[in-house]
C-alpha cells in the first residue's frame, strides 16, 4: 500500500526533495515520476535492482523493456569492458557497423538500415523519410500508441476519457500547426483508418504492431492484413514502430505476423541496454536518405560501444532459443494470474504476446484506447503499490506491461504469482468485485 511504500522508501524521498529543486519532478524523463515521488534505483544484477534504501525487487519492468537481456549481463560486461579501452565514439563510421547492419537485415527482413541513438529519433526520421519518398504530408497515427517525444507524433497519445477521439495534443508547447498533418485512427478499428485514406492524401501510417503504450492490445489480423490492402490501394506507406516489440520475438512483431513492411524502427532491448536505435525498411524507400536528399544524423548514430553491445546482444543473447525460454516463462506468469482470475472469480484479464504481458482489470480484454479508457484504474493501482512494497515492480505504470528476460528463471516467476495471488485477493476484498 502507498503507507508501507512510504516507510520502506525514506532515501528515495530525501532524494526526490533534494532532485526536485533542480531537475523538474525530480527526474530524467516524465515516465519516471509517479505519486508521491519516484522511485531512486542504485544498481541492477540479474532479474533484480536494488533502490537507495537496500530493498531488493525482482524487476518485471526490465527499463520499459529495453533490458530483453537482464541487468549488468555477464557476457555483455566482459566484451563492453574490452571494447572500452578502443574509444567511445570515433567521429568517422565504426567499422563494425556494417557487420550489425547486416545482422539486422536478415533478422528483421529488410533491405537497407540507418542507426540512431533513440527509439524517438527512430520514428521521426521514418515519417521524415516516408514523405521524402511519397511526396505526401498527411500522416495516421493510432489513438494510444506512443512514438516517443518529438512534436509531430505526440497526438492523442493518452487523452482523458471524454477527449477519446478527438484529436488532442498530448503536450503543452506543441502549436497546432506542426500536428496538422498528423490524423488519428482507432486501433482495430479498419473502418477508422479506411475513412481516412478515402479522404486524405496519406503519406503514411505508423503504428506499434503489437500497441505496448495501453497495456498489451494486440491487433486482429485481418484488421492488419486490410491496412496492407488499403496501403496498396491508396499508395501510403506502412511503418511499423517496433521499438518495443523488435526485442520480444526474435524478428520482431513484422516476423511474427509474417508482413514486410515499407519501414521498421527499432530500439530499446536490441542493444541489451545501451542506446541504439535503427530505421530500416524497403530499399527504394531507404535510398531517399543522403546529403542534400532527406536529412538524417546524429553524432552518438552507431557509436562503437552501442554497436558492440547490438551485435553480442542480438547474436549471442537474444538468440532465437534463450527468447523462447523467456516466452515460456511468460506463458507460466501469464497462465498464473488467468488461473488467478478464474479461481477468485476476479474481473481481470490477462493478455500477453512474446516475452511481456499486462493485466486489467477488466472483464474482457481492451481492443482500443476508448476501451482501454473506461476500466477502473483503482483497482491497478492498489495492485501495484502491494506489488512494490512486496518486492516486486510487476511494470513501470498503468499502461505498461511487464517483460521476461533472459535472466528471468521459473523461480522469480513463482514467487511474482506467490505475491500476486495474494494481492488479488485484497484487492478484490476492497473493490468487491463481482
Ligand atoms: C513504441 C515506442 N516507440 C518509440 C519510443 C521512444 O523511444 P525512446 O524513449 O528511446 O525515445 C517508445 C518508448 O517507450 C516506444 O514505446
Amino acid at each position: 500500500m502507498l503507507s508501507d511504500y512510504k516507510k520502506l522508501t525514506l532515501n528515495s524521498l530525501t532524494l526526490y526533495n533534494i532532485a526536485s529543486r533542480i531537475m523538474p519532478y525530480g527526474v530524467s524523463s516524465n515516465y519516471r515520476y509517479f505519486e508521491p515521488y519516484p522511485l531512486y534505483l542504485s544498481r541492477g544484477k540479474g532479474s533484480r535492482v536494488w533502490d537507495v534504501d537496500g530493498n531488493e525487487y525482482i524487476d518485471f519492468n526490465m527499463a520499459y523493456g529495453a533490458l530483453g537481456i537482464g541487468h549488468s549481463n555477464p557476457k555483455l560486461v566482459k566484451i563492453l569492458k574490452e571494447k572500452l579501452e578502443n574509444g567511445t565514439i570515433l567521429g568517422f563510421e565504426f567499422a563494425d557497423t556494417l557487420k550489425l547492419a547486416k545482422i539486422i537485415k536478415s533478422r528483421f527482413n529488410v533491405d537497407m538500415v540507418r542507426f540512431s541513438s533513440t527509439g524517438t529519433e527512430a520514428t521521426m526520421h521514418s515519417i521524415r523519410i516516408a514523405r521524402a519518398y511519397t511526396r505526401k504530408k498527411k500522416i495516421i497515427k493510432f489513438e494510444g500508441h506512443y512514438h516517443g517525444s518529438h512534436d509531430q507524433l505526440l497526438v492523442n497519445v493518452s487523452p482523458e476519457k471524454n477527449e477519446v477521439m478527438k484529436k488532442s495534443i498530448s503536450s503543452y508547447g506543441i502549436p497546432y500547426d506542426v500536428v496538422k498533418n498528423t490524423l488519428i485512427a482507432e486501433w482495430n478499428n479498419y473502418e477508422s483508418v479506411e475513412k481516412l485514406v478515402k479522404k486524405e492524401d496519406v503519406a503514411a501510417i505508423i503504428m506499434e504492431p503489437i500497441a505496448m503504450n495501453m497495456g498489451l492490445i494486440k491487433p486482429d489480423v485481418s484488421f492488419l492484413k486490410g491496412i496492407f490492402s488499403l496501403a496498396k490501394e491508396y499508395g501510403f506507406l506502412i511503418i511499423f514502430d517496433e521499438v518495443k516489440t523488435g526485442g520480444k520475438f526474435y524478428s520482431g512483431a513484422s516476423g511474427y505476423y509474417g508482413l514486410k513492411p515499407d519501414l521498421i524502427t527499432l530500439s530499446k532491448a536490441i542493444a541489451g541496454g545501451l542506446p541504439l536505435s535503427v530505421i530500416a525498411g524497403k530499399k527504394e524507400v531507404m535510398r531517399v536518405v543522403g546529403p542534400n536528399k532527406t536529412a538524417h544524423g546524429g553524432t552518438f548514430s552507431a557509436n562503437p560501444l552501442s554497436v558492440t553491445a547490438s551485435i553480442v546482444t542480438l547474436t549471442q543473447i537474444l538468440t532465437e532459443n534463450s527468447l523462447y525460454e523467456a516466452y515460456k516463462l511468460n506463458s507460466m506468469l501469464s497462465k498464473g494470474y488467468q488461473d488467478f482470475a478464474d479461481d477468485l472469480d476476479l474481473d481481470l484479464t490477462v493478455s500477453m504476446w512474446g516475452t511481456s504481458g499486462s493485466i486489467f482489470f477488466s472483464k474482457v480484454l481492451p481492443k482500443n484506447y476508448r476501451e482501454f479508457s473506461e476500466i477502473d484504474q483503482r483497482p491497478w493501482y492498489k495492485y501495484f503499490w502491494l506489488m512494490l512494497s512486496n518486492g516486486i515492480i510487476p511494470m513501470a505504470d498503468y499502461d505498461e506491461q511487464w517483460t521476461i528476460s533472459t535472466q528471468h528463471t521459473k523461480e522469480d516467476i513463482m514467487k511474482h504469482l506467490e505475491i500476486a495471488e495474494n494481492i488479488l485477493k485484497k484487492v478484490k476484498e476492497e473493490f468487491k468485485y463481482r
